[in-house]
């Protein structure tokens, strides 16, 4: 299989919404990466569930909505209403994780553990066989547009030796600062899935840009 990419709608153009929506719809892109944010898990405050029911009205490819807020258990089942096809979720904010991913699996999504910088993959080693993602942030997660932590190659090979040593079928995601430079060696360390928001929404011409990320 050739790696996805799921281009971030945080960087899009909010009051033009349908047409970046349709761009993606139209170009070689595979997922819409939605970055939901509470303003407690993490610094900023993004968008929530009407957003999402606006976009998925539009959206034929799949929505990947990655839940930067506390306690995401007590909202499985309002993102799942919404739209929701993936449902990732951090290590850092759920206590009680595999019951959470569960939860997420038996209301019909795939479910997905996001890891911050400073968390270790080895971590997840109790969980990989209940999982349909990992999510390793490249960046602080927060906002778009930060530099690549260069770390994060160490992190994607580590993750998929795990994932080859338990026999588990999971995707490796990456999430922050992926550029048409990095992706390379991204996809070599083992990344199925990239997301990218101002590499994408930034460029002259985003369509293009997908392209160029998905044949790296
Ligand atoms: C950051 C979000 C990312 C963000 C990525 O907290 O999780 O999905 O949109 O943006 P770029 O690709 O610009 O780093
Ligand atoms: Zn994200």
């Amino acid at each position: 299989m050739s790696h996805l990419i799921a281009p971030s709608l945080l960087s899009a153009d909010f009051t033009n919404l349908s047409a970046d929506i349709d761009m993606v719809n139209n170009s070689q892109a595979d997922w819409f990466h939605l970055d939901v944010m509470d303003g407690v898990f993490v610094p900023n405050i993004s968008f929530g569930m009407p957003v999402i029911k606006a976009i998925k009205k539009y959206a034929t490819k799949p929505l990947d909505v990655h839940l930067m807020i506390v306690q995401p258990e007590r909202y499985i089942q309002d993102f799942k209403n919404v739209g929701a096809d993936i449902l990732t979720i951090h290590y850092e904010a759920s206590t009680h994780l595999h019951r959470s991913i569960h939860a997420i699996k038996d209301a019909g999504m795939q479910a997905g553990v996001v890891l911050n910088p400073h968390t270790n993959v080895s971590l997840l080693t109790e969980l990989i066989k209940d999982l349909d993602v990992v999510l390793l942030m490249s960046v602080n997660p927060g906002y778009g547009g930060q530099k690549f932590i260069e770390h994060s190659y160490e992190k994607v090979s580590k993750l998929k030796e795990m994932i080859l040593k338990r026999n588990a079928n999971v995707l490796i995601e990456v999430d922050g600062g992926v550029t048409i430079e990095n992706a390379p060696k991204l996809v070599k360390a083992g990344a199925d899935v990239l997301v990218a928001g101002n590499t994408v929404f930034g460029s002259d011409n985003p369509s293009l840009t997908i392209e160029k990320l998905k044949q790296v």
